[in-house]
C-alpha cells in the first residue's frame, strides 16, 4: 500500500537523562543506542519531514536539554518551518538557555513533573530535580511560551489529582496530561508496584472532573490505563499512518516500543527519511488493515483503534499481530486482567520499584 502523508516528526535526540523514573518508556538496553545524529543530520532530517508533508516536530529524549547543540538543532528545524515543540524535565537547562531556544525558534514546552510536591516529586524521578522544574515553568511562562504540565500516573500519586491541578494552574500551564503509566520498557518491569488499583482509578476520575470545573482556561486530559479499559487506545493514531519516531541512533520507526518488535527498520542518513517511511518492512508490517486477524479484520471498531498497539500485543500475547490485550474482544484479554489482579495483589505497601537503570 502507499505510505500516508507524514504529519509529526518525534524526534529522539538522546537517551540521556539526568532522572531515573520507574515507568520510563525507553528501551532498557539504553546503551546500546547511542546519539548518532549530529545537528546538521538532524538539519537535513526535519527538512526531508516537511517534504513529506510534516507540520510538527516533538524535541523528546530521554531529555534533549541534555544535547549541547539544541539551540542549533531548534534553529533548523524552525527554518524547516515546524511547530517546534520541546519535551523536557526541566533540566539541566536554565532560564538563560531556555531564552536562546525561544528566540530560535521554539514554539511550545511540556515540561514534566512527577508529583504535586517536592518530596514525592523527587522520590520518583530518583534525582533532586523538583525545584529545578519550578524555576524552568516561570521561565517558559516569562519567555511566553504556551506550557504542558505532564505528570505520570500510577499507584503513588493518583490520590494527588487536586494538588496537582492546583501546581498546574500556580504555573499558569495552558494544559494539564494526567497520562496513566503506560507498561512498556522499565514500567512494565515495575508493573507490580506501579499499577493502581480500581477504586483509585475510580476516586482520581471523579477528582478530575471536579478539578475541571474549577479550572477555567486549563485543558485536563485524563485517559484509562489500558489495564482497566475494555477497548484500546488508537496507538500513535494508527502504526505509520501519521507519525515517525527518530531514534538517537537514527533508526526511523513508528513508535517508541518498535525496537523491541523483530521487523527490519531503516536507519537515517543510511537511508533518506522518505525510504524509511515509505518502504521500510517493519514501517509497513502494520500500516492499513490487511494484516489484521480475527476479530479486528471483521470489528466495526478497527478504523477508529486500528486494533490498539503492535508492541503490547508482542509483549503480552507474544505476537504483534493479535488484536491488543487490552481488548475485552481479543482472546488473550483474560492476561491482561490476570496480571493486573495479580500485580494488585502482590504489591505491598513499600515504592517496590527500580529506578531506570543506564
Ligand atoms: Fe479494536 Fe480489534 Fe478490539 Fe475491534 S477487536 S475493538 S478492532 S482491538
Ligand atoms: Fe508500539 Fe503502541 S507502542 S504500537
Amino acid at each position: 500500500m502507499s505510505a500516508p502523508r507524514l504529519w509529526n516528526l518525534i524526534a529522539e535526540l538522546t537517551y540521556r537523562c539526568p532522572l531515573r523514573c520507574p515507568y520510563c518508556s525507553n528501551p532498557t538496553d539504553l546503551r546500546s543506542h547511542p546519539d548518532a545524529l549530529d545537528a546538521d543530520a538532524w538539519s537535513r532530517a526535519f527538512a526531508e519531514a516537511r517534504a513529506l508533508g510534516a507540520v510538527h516536530v516533538g524535541l523528546t529524549g530521554g531529555e534533549p536539554t541534555t544535547r549541547r547543540d539544541l539551540v542549533q538543532i531548534v534553529r533548523a528545524a524552525a527554518a524547516a518551518d515546524l511547530h517546534v515543540h520541546l519535551v523536557t524535565a526541566g533540566l539541566p537547562i536554565l532560564p538563560d538557555g531556555l531564552g536562546a531556544l525561544a528566540r530560535s525558534g521554539l514554539g511550545s514546552v511540556q515540561l514534566s513533573v512527577q508529583d504535586a510536591e517536592e518530596a514525592d516529586s523527587d522520590r520518583i524521578a530518583g534525582t533532586n530535580a523538583f525545584a529545578r522544574k519550578l524555576v524552568f515553568a516561570r521561565a517558559a511562562r516569562e519567555l511566553g511560551l504556551p506550557l504542558t504540565l505532564n505528570v505520570v500516573l500510577h499507584r503513588h500519586n493518583l490520590g494527588r489529582i487536586a494538588a496537582i491541578a492546583a501546581l498546574a494552574r500556580s504555573l499558569g500551564a495552558r494544559r494539564l496530561e494526567l497520562a496513566n503509566a503506560q507498561y512498556h520498557g522499565f514500567a512494565l518491569r515495575n508493573r507490580a508496584a506501579l499499577l493502581p488499583t480500581r477504586e483509585q482509578l475510580r476516586a482520581a476520575a471523579s477528582d478530575v472532573e471536579r478539578e475541571r470545573t474549577r479550572s477555567a482556561g486549563l485543558e485536563i486530559l485524563f485517559v484509562l490505563p489500558d489495564y482497566f479499559a475494555d477497548r484500546p487506545k488508537p496507538c500513535m493514531g494508527g502504526w505509520g499512518r501519521k507519525a515517525l519516531v527518530l531514534a538517537p541512533d537514527g533508526r526511523a520507526l513508528p513508535c517508541h516500543g518498535a525496537s523491541s518488535l523483530p521487523l527490519e527498520f531503516w536507519r537515517y542518513p543510511e537511508r533518506s527519511l522518505r525510504q524509511c517511511w515509505e518502504d521500510a518492512p517493519g514501517m509497513n508490517a502494520y500500516r492499513g488493515e490487511g494484516w489484521m486477524r480475527e476479530p479486528c479484520r471483521s470489528c466495526p471498531e478497527r478504523a477508529r483503534d486500528f486494533g490498539g498497539c503492535r508492541c503490547q500485543a508482542f509483549a503480552l500475547a507474544g505476537e504483534a499481530a493479535e488484536a491488543d490485550p487490552a481488548c475485552a474482544l481479543s482472546p488473550h484479554h483474560a492476561l491482561l486482567a490476570a496480571a493486573r489482579d495479580a500485580d494488585a495483589a502482590d504489591a505491598g505497601d513499600g515504592p517496590g520499584f527500580a529506578w531506570r537503570t543506564w
